[in-house]
């Protein structure tokens, strides 16, 4: 009976209208054990294992605390990465030297960020005529990226894979452009 007791006490300390008229009611402080059968019920209290438990829920205590470290939260989507990032991260750093330096570029590709720069990237290739540099939306359907993951020869084109003589891109520049063509929607225009 005491741990009822101790949750009337508690119930008078917090200042709850409705739950000061029953307090006041039961006679609070002061409860006689008798008239714990006729008391409010326990289940609807916090801790009903805890004597000692005699705290209501801290959301209610605390509403701020509750809001922005919600653990649920999901991050949303990271934005797809442009025309104009993968040009500047991973086009002009690793293809540059033969694709936009050299003259003619290294098989006829050439990569300069300008205004026909996504009307070239869109046109079929010249290895693999039947597969465009860029399909958009399909990164495996794209020859530029076959062309530097390696499986150019697989699909039906030929020569080396690029950088021709240098090391594989690193994952996070091949992941960069696969996301960048997974991501486009317009088959005529890329972003
Ligand atoms: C060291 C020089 C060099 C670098 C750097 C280089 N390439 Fe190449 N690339 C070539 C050469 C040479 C060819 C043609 C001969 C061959 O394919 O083996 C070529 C051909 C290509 C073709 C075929 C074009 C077509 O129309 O079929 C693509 C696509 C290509 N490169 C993409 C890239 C990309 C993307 C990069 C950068 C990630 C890159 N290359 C970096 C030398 C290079």
């Amino acid at each position: 009976m005491s741990r009822f007791r101790s949750t009337i006490r508690s119930l008078c300390a917090r200042s709850s209208l409705a739950l000061m008229a029953i307090a006041a009611l039961s006679g609070c402080p002061d409860i006689p054990d008798r008239d714990a059968p006729e008391r409010p019920s326990r289940d609807a209290l916090p801790g009903p294992d805890d004597p000692n438990d005699v705290t209501l829920p801290s959301a209610s205590d605390d509403p701020g605390s509750s809001v922005p470290d919600a653990p649920s939260r999901v991050p949303p989507d990271p934005r797809p990465p442009s025309l104009a990032e993968v040009h500047a991260q991973v086009l002009r750093p690793d293809c540059g030297a033969c694709h936009i330096d050299r003259s003619p570029p290294a098989g006829n590709l050439f990569l300069r960020q300008d205004a026909q720069l996504a009307d070239r990237l869109l046109a079929p290739s010249t290895q693999a005529p039947h597969l465009s540099l860029v399909q958009p939306g399909d990164p495996l359907a794209s020859y530029l990226f076959l062309k530097v993951d390696g499986t150019h020869v697989d699909a039906g084109g030929r020569g080396e894979r690029c950088p021709v003589g240098g090391d594989a891109l690193p994952p996070t520049s091949r992941d960069l452009l696969w996301d960048w063509i997974d991501s486009q929607s317009d088959p005529d225009r890329l972003r």
